[in-house]
């Protein structure tokens, strides 16, 4: 017989009317590599959390490694051997990755030179073994996002967890950091580690895991071993529908030039220029994708173009008006809409509910405003029928953003930017986070932007989803475009090699 690492039976985990979790039978197998998949809102985070103790089921029973155990506390669930790696982590940023991981260990202020010495070799031990480089020494703030992300682990490792859990590891990685997260995970793998990772990437589940099980709306609906499925077998299981072949979407037809960007120049936070002389053109009906690798000045890109970051130098033209340095305000008002990396930082209010997210942008409207006061039940009305057109799943009207699951942020995002019918669409990685029926809907909105003759710039990592929906491709390379791409041209190769910095193409006359 296997061995099982976890098994919960009967689980039921529920917040005020939403069963999160309906009595979920789940048995990941000691060793194996467990991939928890489900649509958005599912349950699977909810799984994650019961085990490393930040929830407390509300009946069912849980077993590690055979024995009957109560989680009570993230102390309980390290006891037992569970660790988890948060997806926001949750480290300090001033004290070094050394530090940040001996965290907590009785007495270690007071300790002197001679223990940290050796708690040095120690976790340089755990990190060669499992071949997890990390600069020790430096402070966690100057480290990269797969760097702060390798620090959770070894933490995880250090404090003696046999069972690792992942919630969403990938979504914040480069294609490259990705890849190096699982070489680690098979690594740990070979030395007996049990891991369980959710993701909404069928392609890294059918690369990584062992087992795969499939939620839907709070229900355990089956388990299978990697070998017996593929990807568009699972695509189906989660959504319960059949999902269509991703295959290149037809290309727009370009009018006039919506957006002129010239000798663009953009600091920074660091205060070196991120961006130096950038350069292009945006039509109407066109998508034009922007590739490269985080931190070559997409953020930037995206801030500059929507008011939240200044220009130093360069000019834009937005259908024929100056518009650099315009603020936030006036680009609203020209119809300039934006899908921020970072939804909950810039995109939506933490503490509104769904309605009051939704008109964030447009309250002071006369559609929601009137006589000097909102118009309560008409905007109630519209918000909830918006919400229902994006199929953004809640549990009250009025609870909390930050509560809701994180595919449904993204697409109460998405419903307010798109209602605005804008002229101009920046969409920084518009489908992180979304499960594969979501984010298919997603690439629908933004063609039909298109179609509706908008210019839509799509800023993403994800080269399948740049390459499927622009109509034109740059690629974005130590903050100048080294090369662009029309559509026939655009191959993954030859991108990913831009991407690198390996190659310069000639940038083609627009
Ligand atoms: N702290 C909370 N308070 C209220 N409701 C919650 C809370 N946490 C989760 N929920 C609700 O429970 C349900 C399951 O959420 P969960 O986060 O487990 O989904 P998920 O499968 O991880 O989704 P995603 O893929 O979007 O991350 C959702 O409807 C969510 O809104
Ligand atoms: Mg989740």
């Amino acid at each position: 017989m296997t061995k099982l690492a976890v098994q919960m039976t009967g689980i039921v985990k529920k917040f005020g009317e939403v069963v999160a979790n309906d009595h979920v039978d789940f048995a990941v197998r000691a060793g194996e590599i467990h991939a928890l998949l489900g649509e958005n809102g599912a349950g699977k985070s909810t799984v994650m959390s019961l085990l490393s103790g930040l929830y407390r089921a509300d009946a069912g029973g849980i077993a590690v490694h055979g024995t009957s155990s109560s989680i009570a506390s993230p102390k309980d669930a390290m006891k037992l051997g569970i660790g988890m790696v948060h997806q926001n982590f949750r480290l300090v940023p001033t004290l070094t990755a050394l530090e940040n991981i001996i965290l907590g260990e009785r007495g270690e202020p007071w300790r002197g030179n001679a223990w940290k010495k050796r708690k040095l070799a120690q976790v340089d031990g755990i990190c060669e073994r499992y071949g997890l480089r990390i600069p020790l020494g430096q402070p966690v703030w100057a480290l990269s996002v797969g760097e702060q992300q390798r620090v959770e682990i070894v933490k995880t490792l250090y404090r003696g967890a046999d069972i690792i859990l992942l919630d969403e590891p990938t979504s914040v990685l480069t294609p490259g950091e990705a890849e190096a997260l699982f070489q680690t995970m098979r690594e740990l793998k070979d030395t007996g580690k049990t891991m369980i990772i959710t993701t909404h990437k069928l392609k890294e589940v059918m690369a990584v895991a062992d087992r795969i099980s499939v939620m839907r709306k709070g229900r355990m609906i089956a388990s299978m071993d990697a070998g017996e499925t593929d990807a568009r077998n699972l695509a189906e299981l989660m959504v319960g529908r059949e999902i269509r072949e991703r295959e290149a979407a037809e290309s727009g037809h370009a009018g006039e030039t919506i957006l002129e960007v010239s000798g663009m120049t953009v600091r920074s936070d660091h205060g070196h220029d991120a961006l130096a002389n950038v350069a292009f053109r945006i039509r109407e009906g066109e998508i034009v994708g922007v590739a490269g690798v985080a931190g070559n000045g997409q953020k930037e890109l995206a801030e500059a173009l929507t008011g939240l970051r200044g220009w130093t130098k360069g000019s834009m033209l937005l259908q024929g008006e100056r518009m650099e340095n315009a603020g936030v305000r006036r680009l609203i008002d020209r119809g300039v809409a934006h899908i921020p990396e970072d939804r909950m930082k810039s995109g939506l209010a933490g503490s509104l509910g769904v309605v009051d997210n939704l008109m964030l942008k447009t309250y002071r409207t006369g559609k929601h405003f009137r006589f000097g006061l909102l118009r309560n039940r008409a905007n109630v009305a519209w918000g909830k029928g918006l919400a229902e057109r994006f199929d953004v799943r809640y549990a009250e009207l009025g609870s909390p953003a930050r509560q809701m699951s994180g595919g449904n942020q993204q697409k109460l995002l998405l419903a307010r930017e798109i209602d605005q019918q804008p002229k101009l669409m920046v969409a920084v990685h518009p489908t992180q986070g979304l499960d594969v029926g979501a984010a298919e809907s997603v690439h629908q909105m933004l063609l039909g932007l298109r179609d509706a003759s908008a210019g839509v710039l799509l800023i993403s990592e994800d080269l399948d989803e740049v390459l499927l929906l622009s109509d034109r491709v740059f690629v974005l390379y130590g903050g100048r475009i080294i090369g662009e791409l029309p559509k026939a041209e655009a191959d993954k190769e030859r991108i990913g090699r831009m991407m690198a910095g390996l190659e310069d193409a000639e940038v083609a006359a627009q």
